[in-house]
Protein backbone atom coordinates (compact mmCIF):
# COMPACT_ATOMS: atom_id res chain seq x y z
CA UNK A 1 0.00 0.00 0.00
CA UNK A 2 2.92 2.42 1.08
CA UNK A 3 4.67 1.77 -1.91
CA UNK A 4 2.27 2.59 -4.26
CA UNK A 5 2.04 5.93 -2.77
CA UNK A 6 5.61 6.79 -2.96
CA UNK A 7 5.39 5.38 -6.72
CA UNK A 8 3.60 7.56 -7.54
CA UNK A 9 5.42 10.23 -5.73
CA UNK A 10 8.18 9.94 -7.04
CA UNK A 11 6.15 9.27 -11.11
CA UNK A 12 4.75 13.25 -10.32
CA UNK A 13 8.38 14.33 -9.41
CA UNK A 14 10.23 13.19 -12.75
CA UNK A 15 7.37 14.30 -14.92
CA UNK A 16 7.42 18.08 -12.76
CA UNK A 17 10.74 18.10 -14.46
CA UNK A 18 9.81 17.79 -18.28
CA UNK A 19 6.59 20.32 -17.93
CA UNK A 20 7.52 23.07 -20.83
CA UNK A 21 4.65 24.01 -22.43
CA UNK A 22 0.55 25.06 -21.23
CA UNK A 23 -0.25 20.78 -22.89
CA UNK A 24 2.18 19.54 -20.55
CA UNK A 25 1.06 21.04 -17.26
CA UNK A 26 -2.55 19.76 -17.88
CA UNK A 27 -1.89 16.73 -18.71
CA UNK A 28 -0.25 16.41 -15.69
CA UNK A 29 -3.37 17.49 -13.87
CA UNK A 30 -5.44 14.83 -15.64
CA UNK A 31 -2.81 12.38 -14.90
CA UNK A 32 -2.73 12.88 -11.29
CA UNK A 33 -5.20 14.65 -9.95
CA UNK A 34 -8.32 13.99 -12.62
CA UNK A 35 -11.37 12.43 -11.94
CA UNK A 36 -9.62 8.74 -12.91
CA UNK A 37 -6.21 9.97 -11.89
CA UNK A 38 -3.35 8.37 -10.11
CA UNK A 39 -5.14 9.94 -6.71
CA UNK A 40 -8.16 8.85 -7.47
CA UNK A 41 -7.32 5.73 -7.59
CA UNK A 42 -5.19 5.59 -4.21
CA UNK A 43 -8.27 6.70 -3.01
CA UNK A 44 -10.41 3.74 -4.01
CA UNK A 45 -7.53 1.72 -2.35
CA UNK A 46 -8.34 3.54 1.07
CA UNK A 47 -11.74 2.92 1.21
CA UNK A 48 -11.09 -0.97 0.19
CA UNK A 49 -7.56 -1.20 2.54
CA UNK A 50 -7.94 -2.92 5.98
CA UNK A 51 -9.34 -0.63 9.55
CA UNK A 52 -5.78 -1.47 11.04
CA UNK A 53 -4.12 0.86 7.95
CA UNK A 54 -6.49 3.44 7.14
CA UNK A 55 -4.60 5.70 9.40
CA UNK A 56 -1.33 6.02 8.07
CA UNK A 57 -2.28 5.21 4.87
CA UNK A 58 -4.73 7.79 4.87
CA UNK A 59 -1.99 10.50 5.87
CA UNK A 60 0.27 9.35 3.44
CA UNK A 61 -2.24 9.91 0.64
CA UNK A 62 -3.68 13.11 2.08
CA UNK A 63 0.37 14.56 2.03
CA UNK A 64 0.68 12.75 -1.28
CA UNK A 65 -2.69 14.95 -2.70
CA UNK A 66 -1.07 17.95 -0.86
CA UNK A 67 2.17 17.19 -2.95
CA UNK A 68 0.12 16.93 -6.24
CA UNK A 69 -1.89 20.52 -5.57
CA UNK A 70 1.13 22.80 -4.30
CA UNK A 71 3.28 21.51 -7.22
CA UNK A 72 0.83 21.97 -9.98
CA UNK A 73 -0.23 25.27 -8.66
CA UNK A 74 3.81 27.01 -7.97
CA UNK A 75 4.41 25.18 -11.24
CA UNK A 76 1.43 27.09 -12.87
CA UNK A 77 2.24 30.19 -11.18
CA UNK A 78 5.89 30.14 -12.41
CA UNK A 79 6.20 29.39 -15.36
CA UNK A 80 3.34 31.45 -16.85
CA UNK A 81 2.02 28.52 -18.09
CA UNK A 82 -1.75 29.02 -17.64
CA UNK A 83 -3.06 29.80 -21.22
CA UNK A 84 -5.98 32.05 -19.16
CA UNK A 85 -3.31 33.90 -17.79
CA UNK A 86 -0.95 34.49 -21.08
CA UNK A 87 -3.90 35.60 -22.69
CA UNK A 88 -4.94 38.17 -19.85
CA UNK A 89 -1.40 39.61 -20.79
CA UNK A 90 -2.94 40.77 -24.55
CA UNK A 91 -4.79 43.86 -24.46
CA UNK A 92 -6.57 44.69 -27.89
CA UNK A 93 -7.29 48.77 -26.84
CA UNK A 94 -3.41 49.29 -27.23
CA UNK A 95 -1.86 50.82 -30.48
CA UNK A 96 -0.37 48.67 -32.60
CA UNK A 97 3.30 48.66 -33.72
CA UNK A 98 2.95 50.32 -37.47
CA UNK A 99 5.70 48.57 -40.28
CA UNK A 100 8.07 51.25 -41.40
CA UNK A 101 6.86 51.56 -44.85
CA UNK A 102 8.63 52.40 -47.74
CA UNK A 103 8.18 54.99 -50.07
CA UNK A 104 9.56 55.87 -53.40
CA UNK A 105 12.51 58.79 -53.61
CA UNK A 106 11.70 61.97 -54.91
CA UNK A 107 14.09 61.47 -57.46
CA UNK A 108 12.86 58.19 -58.46
CA UNK A 109 9.83 59.44 -58.66
CA UNK A 110 10.61 62.31 -61.35
CA UNK A 111 12.37 59.80 -63.27
CA UNK A 112 9.61 57.77 -63.20
CA UNK A 113 6.77 60.27 -64.09
CA UNK A 114 9.14 62.06 -66.92
CA UNK A 115 10.36 58.70 -68.26
CA UNK A 116 6.08 57.65 -68.35
CA UNK A 117 5.42 60.64 -70.27
CA UNK A 118 8.03 59.59 -73.07
CA UNK A 119 6.50 56.08 -72.86
CA UNK A 120 3.08 57.29 -73.71
CA UNK A 121 5.03 58.56 -76.97
CA UNK A 122 6.46 55.70 -77.91
CA UNK A 123 9.92 56.12 -76.21
CA UNK A 124 11.71 53.02 -74.84
CA UNK A 125 13.62 53.76 -71.53
CA UNK A 126 16.81 52.05 -71.97
CA UNK A 127 20.44 52.61 -69.67
CA UNK A 128 24.24 52.49 -69.63
CA UNK A 129 27.45 51.80 -68.02
CA UNK A 130 28.56 54.73 -65.50
CA UNK A 131 31.78 54.27 -66.12
CA UNK A 132 32.88 54.82 -69.36
CA UNK A 133 35.35 55.76 -72.25
CA UNK A 134 36.92 59.15 -73.58
CA UNK A 135 35.21 57.69 -76.72
CA UNK A 136 31.54 57.53 -76.14
CA UNK A 137 31.64 60.84 -73.32
CA UNK A 138 33.43 62.76 -75.86
CA UNK A 139 35.12 61.91 -78.88
CA UNK A 140 32.05 60.38 -80.60
CA UNK A 141 29.98 63.15 -79.50
CA UNK A 142 31.95 65.40 -81.65
CA UNK A 143 33.76 67.05 -78.60
CA UNK A 144 37.08 68.36 -79.67
CA UNK A 145 40.14 66.95 -77.91
CA UNK A 146 40.83 70.69 -76.25
CA UNK A 147 37.44 71.82 -75.31
CA UNK A 148 37.44 72.38 -71.64
CA UNK A 149 34.65 69.91 -70.40
CA UNK A 150 37.96 66.94 -71.23
CA UNK A 151 39.48 68.49 -68.93
CA UNK A 152 39.97 66.84 -65.55
CA UNK A 153 38.70 69.68 -63.52
CA UNK A 154 35.60 69.11 -65.25
CA UNK A 155 35.62 65.16 -65.50
CA UNK A 156 36.51 62.26 -63.15
CA UNK A 157 39.41 59.82 -64.51
CA UNK A 158 39.71 56.83 -63.36
CA UNK A 159 43.70 55.25 -63.25
CA UNK A 160 42.88 52.63 -65.93
CA UNK A 161 41.70 55.66 -68.55
CA UNK A 162 38.43 55.56 -68.09
CA UNK A 163 35.78 58.02 -66.74
CA UNK A 164 32.64 58.68 -64.80
CA UNK A 165 29.96 60.12 -67.62
CA UNK A 166 29.04 63.98 -67.00
CA UNK A 167 26.68 63.79 -69.09
CA UNK A 168 23.81 60.85 -70.04
CA UNK A 169 24.76 61.67 -74.02
CA UNK A 170 26.84 59.00 -73.82
CA UNK A 171 23.60 56.23 -74.11
CA UNK A 172 22.85 58.00 -77.45
CA UNK A 173 26.28 56.41 -78.86
CA UNK A 174 26.15 53.50 -77.08
CA UNK A 175 22.62 52.46 -78.82
CA UNK A 176 23.37 53.85 -82.06
CA UNK A 177 26.34 51.77 -82.23
CA UNK A 178 24.24 48.44 -81.47
CA UNK A 179 20.95 49.11 -83.07
CA UNK A 180 19.75 50.79 -86.55
CA UNK A 181 17.03 53.81 -86.73
CA UNK A 182 14.21 53.97 -86.55
CA UNK A 183 14.86 54.87 -82.66
CA UNK A 184 12.87 56.14 -79.96
CA UNK A 185 14.63 56.20 -76.59
CA UNK A 186 14.79 57.97 -73.14
CA UNK A 187 17.69 57.14 -70.88
CA UNK A 188 17.94 58.34 -67.43
CA UNK A 189 20.75 57.37 -64.73
CA UNK A 190 23.54 58.82 -62.71
CA UNK A 191 26.46 61.44 -63.85
CA UNK A 192 29.21 62.71 -62.43
CA UNK A 193 31.42 65.85 -62.42
CA UNK A 194 34.29 67.20 -59.70
CA UNK A 195 32.10 70.10 -58.56
CA UNK A 196 32.25 71.96 -55.35
CA UNK A 197 29.07 70.62 -53.42
CA UNK A 198 26.93 73.46 -52.67
CA UNK A 199 23.27 73.90 -52.40
CA UNK A 200 23.16 73.92 -55.93
CA UNK A 201 25.70 71.35 -56.77
CA UNK A 202 26.56 67.89 -56.63
CA UNK A 203 29.34 65.94 -57.63
CA UNK A 204 26.36 63.36 -58.83
CA UNK A 205 23.13 64.06 -60.25
CA UNK A 206 20.80 62.94 -62.49
CA UNK A 207 19.99 63.36 -65.91
CA UNK A 208 17.74 61.71 -68.72
CA UNK A 209 18.75 61.55 -72.08
CA UNK A 210 16.35 61.20 -74.76
CA UNK A 211 17.13 60.34 -78.57
CA UNK A 212 15.14 60.20 -81.67
CA UNK A 213 16.29 59.07 -84.86
CA UNK A 214 14.49 58.30 -88.26
CA UNK A 215 14.83 58.93 -91.94
CA UNK A 216 13.15 62.75 -91.51
CA UNK A 217 12.82 63.83 -87.97
CA UNK A 218 13.36 67.37 -87.69
CA UNK A 219 13.42 70.46 -85.49
CA UNK A 220 9.85 71.06 -85.59
CA UNK A 221 9.40 66.96 -84.51
CA UNK A 222 11.90 67.97 -82.14
CA UNK A 223 9.47 71.13 -81.02
CA UNK A 224 6.47 69.43 -81.05
CA UNK A 225 7.56 66.32 -78.57
CA UNK A 226 9.45 68.87 -76.17
CA UNK A 227 6.01 71.57 -76.02
CA UNK A 228 4.21 68.08 -75.50
CA UNK A 229 6.40 66.94 -72.45
CA UNK A 230 6.41 69.93 -70.57
CA UNK A 231 2.89 70.93 -70.45
CA UNK A 232 2.01 67.08 -69.43
CA UNK A 233 5.03 67.81 -66.45
CA UNK A 234 4.19 71.61 -66.02
CA UNK A 235 0.48 72.28 -66.37
CA UNK A 236 -1.06 72.79 -70.25
CA UNK A 237 -0.93 76.10 -68.95
CA UNK A 238 3.08 76.24 -69.34
CA UNK A 239 4.89 79.18 -71.47
CA UNK A 240 8.19 77.52 -73.41
CA UNK A 241 11.31 79.02 -75.13
CA UNK A 242 13.47 77.99 -77.56
CA UNK A 243 16.53 79.73 -77.18
CA UNK A 244 19.66 79.28 -79.49
CA UNK A 245 22.52 77.86 -77.88
CA UNK A 246 25.62 75.58 -78.62
CA UNK A 247 26.42 71.90 -78.41
CA UNK A 248 28.99 70.14 -80.16
CA UNK A 249 26.91 67.13 -80.69
CA UNK A 250 23.87 68.83 -81.76
CA UNK A 251 23.25 71.52 -84.68
CA UNK A 252 21.43 73.52 -84.62
CA UNK A 253 21.27 73.62 -80.61
CA UNK A 254 18.92 75.13 -77.68
CA UNK A 255 18.26 75.77 -74.36
CA UNK A 256 14.62 75.20 -73.74
CA UNK A 257 13.18 77.76 -70.76
CA UNK A 258 9.74 77.31 -68.94
CA UNK A 259 7.95 81.05 -67.86
CA UNK A 260 8.47 80.94 -64.01
CA UNK A 261 6.93 83.58 -61.92
CA UNK A 262 8.42 86.76 -63.75
CA UNK A 263 11.34 85.30 -65.02
CA UNK A 264 12.00 82.14 -67.70
CA UNK A 265 14.04 79.23 -66.12
CA UNK A 266 16.07 76.87 -68.02
CA UNK A 267 14.87 73.36 -68.39
CA UNK A 268 16.75 71.24 -70.90
CA UNK A 269 19.44 71.69 -73.41
CA UNK A 270 18.60 70.20 -77.34
CA UNK A 271 19.07 70.14 -81.19
CA UNK A 272 19.15 67.64 -83.97
CA UNK A 273 21.84 65.00 -84.39
CA UNK A 274 24.96 66.62 -85.46
CA UNK A 275 25.91 64.70 -88.79
CA UNK A 276 29.38 64.52 -86.88
CA UNK A 277 27.88 62.17 -84.18
CA UNK A 278 25.99 59.75 -87.34
CA UNK A 279 29.31 59.40 -88.76
CA UNK A 280 31.18 58.73 -85.84
CA UNK A 281 28.44 55.73 -85.20
CA UNK A 282 28.79 54.41 -88.41
CA UNK A 283 25.21 55.56 -89.62
CA UNK A 284 24.85 57.23 -93.25
CA UNK A 285 24.49 60.80 -93.15
CA UNK A 286 22.70 61.13 -96.05
CA UNK A 287 19.74 58.63 -94.64
CA UNK A 288 19.06 59.75 -90.94
CA UNK A 289 17.79 63.00 -89.29
CA UNK A 290 17.67 62.71 -85.36
CA UNK A 291 16.89 65.19 -82.93
CA UNK A 292 18.43 64.54 -78.79
CA UNK A 293 17.76 66.32 -75.17
CA UNK A 294 19.42 66.23 -72.20
CA UNK A 295 17.35 67.32 -68.70
CA UNK A 296 18.87 67.76 -64.94
CA UNK A 297 15.89 65.57 -62.86
CA UNK A 298 17.28 66.98 -59.61
CA UNK A 299 16.61 70.45 -60.62
CA UNK A 300 13.14 69.48 -61.88
CA UNK A 301 12.21 67.74 -59.17
CA UNK A 302 13.64 71.00 -57.09
CA UNK A 303 11.26 72.73 -58.91
CA UNK A 304 8.33 71.24 -58.48
CA UNK A 305 8.47 70.26 -54.81
CA UNK A 306 9.86 73.87 -53.43
CA UNK A 307 12.80 72.43 -52.10
CA UNK A 308 16.08 75.10 -51.78
CA UNK A 309 19.03 72.66 -51.15
CA UNK A 310 20.17 69.82 -53.70
CA UNK A 311 22.07 68.25 -50.71
CA UNK A 312 18.81 67.16 -48.95
CA UNK A 313 18.52 64.29 -51.92
CA UNK A 314 21.37 62.34 -50.81
CA UNK A 315 21.28 62.79 -46.94
CA UNK A 316 18.67 59.86 -46.15
CA UNK A 317 17.02 62.14 -44.08
CA UNK A 318 13.84 60.93 -43.17
CA UNK A 319 12.19 63.99 -41.82
CA UNK A 320 12.81 64.87 -45.55
CA UNK A 321 12.12 61.70 -47.56
CA UNK A 322 9.02 60.83 -45.34
CA UNK A 323 7.13 64.01 -47.23
CA UNK A 324 7.08 62.88 -50.78
N1 LIG B 1 24.51 66.54 -72.58
C1 LIG B 1 24.10 67.92 -72.45
C2 LIG B 1 24.49 68.42 -71.06
O1 LIG B 1 24.86 67.64 -70.20
C3 LIG B 1 22.60 68.07 -72.64
C4 LIG B 1 22.17 67.77 -74.06
C5 LIG B 1 21.79 66.49 -74.40
C6 LIG B 1 22.12 68.78 -75.01
C7 LIG B 1 21.37 66.22 -75.71
C8 LIG B 1 21.71 68.52 -76.30
C9 LIG B 1 21.35 67.23 -76.64
O2 LIG B 1 24.45 69.61 -70.79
Amino acid sequence: MRESVHKVQREAESQLASILSAEDLEAFRLYFLGKKGRLAGLMEDLKACPPQEKRDFGREVNELKQFLETSYESKKEASGLNPVQADSLFDDSLPGIAPLAGKIHPITGTITEISSIFERLGFEIVEGPEIETEFHNFTALNIPLDHPSRDSFDTFYTASGHLLRSQTSTVQIRVMQNRKPPLRIIAPGRVYRPDTVDASHSFMFHQIEGLMVDERTTFSDLKGVLNLFLRELFGSQVKTRFRPHFFPFTEPSVEVDIRWGKGWLEILGAGCVDPAVFEAVGYDVKRVQGFAFGLGVERIAMLRHGIQDIRLFYENDLRFLRQF
